[in-house]
């Protein structure tokens, strides 16, 4: 049988300087959720990249005195390694300058233009250059932009629009009839009551104040509007306009991930675009919160950052990622701090799961040389261990399939507290003082390994390097999804040599 597909996207990050953990945050989700996919058997296809086109990269190059294209290529590098250590499993790295991306794009203006849906006039109006946003009089928030709270400058230049407007009523329809599109629900309400139903204008899509862009293919002065470039990545990186097997294949797509001061561009623009064009629209688009330092949003402009690598070198990558995935509830914003990652990291990672998983190993190793075996011996008490562990692939997919990330991990993490409980309940120790017991005790610890290895399994796509370990130690091969059922762990094997997965933290 063919597997499905599932196309999801973060959006292309501005390389106008390094990356900080707010990126990482958007990042590391989006590859749980590529990687959980794969895990339950789809097939994935899961894209990353950057938006290097636009003035605030041109000034950024000139103040530095390179090229822009210089100038970005030294950051993308630099992102690149980032995400490799992250884990990020990225199917697809798109650059808004590759030539393929910049060529489609061209061919995408043009047939908006040959449709009538894009036509030349003269823009007057409100520029934020940080934001690469255009704003009306009454959309900024005194005087400034809405979305940053910078300046803005008036711009009065010849330029191409597209017919937004012409969208309105049929947006509005298309949100009627598909009110998963956007999550979580709240943003759509924002979304539709403050935007769409006031009225869109049409929008500015061209500029002629720089050159660090893609110029329209007719008319050469203007370059395209970068949001119009940059949305179109979903799906230039699959061929389009081009007839290809992977355009066929994996649009439209599964999910955009963005965060909630873009939601606006992928829930109207964007959609209006597709509407344009006659191809269909993504399924979903979820807007998720900011991560905050001390009330105020991490911004490479304010400089409220370190490299995450630092993080990354001094806790692991697993307290990383998991801290992002596990604190904030998604869709909401949350705080980051050291301290924060710090407590999180020594309550989840090194109690419940780290000492769990040395604790039984210790004890298999103790009382049976390492060898496992499942005598079979059952007592009440397993009950709550035994039958929450196998309920806990449906509870996850339950939670992955509407995006509660969070939430799939307490579900995981529920079933390790279980387990440390059990241990308490069933006190192992006690049972191997006595020699008729040795079934009984054989079978506890079963029931805990096989806790382990079916948590572990469905933390692979969350925290894989930890994992990976794990199933080393309990020397298994039963990793996949199909053998989330209790009982699959094999026995008469010998466990590994055990090491520390995660030491506690002292401040
Ligand atoms: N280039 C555009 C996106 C184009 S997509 C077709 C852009 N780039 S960005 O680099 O400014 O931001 C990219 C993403 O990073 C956004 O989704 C944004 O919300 C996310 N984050 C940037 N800082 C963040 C936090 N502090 N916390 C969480 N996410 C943050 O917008």
């Amino acid at each position: 049988m063919e597997k499905k597909k599932f196309y999801l996207t973060t959006p292309i990050y501005y390389p106008s300087a390094e990356f900080h953990i707010g990126h990482c945050y958007t990042t590391i989700i989006a590859d749980s959720i590529a990687r959980y996919k794969r895990l339950s058997g789809f097939d994935v296809f899961f894209q990353t990249g950057t938006d290097e086109h636009g003035q605030k990269i041109e000034r950024k190059a000139m103040d530095a005195g390179v090229s822009p294209k210089e100038y970005v290529d030294k950051i993308i590098l630099n992102a690149k390694d980032l995400w490799k250590s992250l884990g990020i499993s990225y199917d697809y790295f798109i650059r808004t300058s590759d030539e393929d991306h910049k060529k489609r794009v061209q061919e995408i203006f043009k047939k908006m233009y040959d449709s009538g849906d894009i036509y030349k006039s003269e823009y007057k109006g409100l520029y934020c250059t940080p934001c690469e946003s255009f704003w009306t009089e009454a959309q900024l928030v005194d005087g400034k932009c809405p979305d940053c709270g910078r300046d803005v400058e008036e711009a009065h230049e010849e330029a191409y629009f597209f017919k937004l407007s012409k969208y309105q009523k049929k947006l509005e329809e298309f949100y009627e009839a598909n009110p998963n599109f956007l999550l979580p629900l709240s943003r759509k309400n924002e979304m539709i009551n403050n935007f769409i139903k006031p009225g869109l204008d049409d929008l500015c899509v061209s500029r002629t104040s720089f050159t660090w862009g893609i110029p329209v293919s007719f008319d050469e002065k203007h370059v395209v509007y970068v949001w119009v470039d940059a949305l179109s990545n979903y799906i230039t990186s699959l061929g389009y306009p081009e007839e290809s097997e992977m355009f066929k294949k994996f649009w439209p797509a599964d999910l955009h991930l963005v965060g909630k001061e873009i939601v606006r561009f992928h829930a109207i623009i964007w959609p209006a675009m597709l509407m344009s064009l006659g191809i269909e629209l993504p399924k979903c688009v979820f807007g998720h919160g900011w991560l905050i330092i001390d009330g105020g949003k991490i911004s490479k402009s304010v400089g409220n950052y370190k490299d995450p690598r630092e993080y990354i070198n001094e806790y692991g990558v697993d307290a990383v990622r998991y801290f992002a995935l596990r604190e904030v509830p998604f869709g909401n914003d949350g705080n980051f701090s050291e301290d924060a990652l710090i407590a999180r990291t020594n309550a989840d990672l090194v109690n419940n799961l780290g000492n769990l998983v040395n604790r039984t190993i210790a004890m298999v190793n103790k009382y049976f040389d390492g060898i496992v075996s499942n005598p079979g011996v059952k007592e009440d008490v397993d009950d709550a261990l035994v039958v929450y562990a196998n309920e806990l692939k449906k509870l996850v997919d339950n939670k992955m399939n509407s995006y509660k990330v969070n939430e799939a991990l307490e579900d995981i993490f529920e079933l390790l507290k279980r387990a440390n409980k059990y241990i308490d309940e069933t006190t192992p120790w006690i049972l191997a003082k006595d020699e008729t017991k040795k079934d009984r005790l054989a079978s506890v610890l079963y029931n805990l390994l096989e806790s382990i290895r079916i948590a572990s399994v469905l933390l692979r796509a969350f925290i894989p390097s930890t994992s990976d370990k794990i199933f080393n130690m309990l020397n298994t091969s039963k990793i996949d999804f199909e053998s989330l059922s209790f009982g699959n762990l094999e026995t008469e094997i010998k466990l590994n040599e055990s090491e520390i997965l995660f030491n506690r933290i002292e401040k």
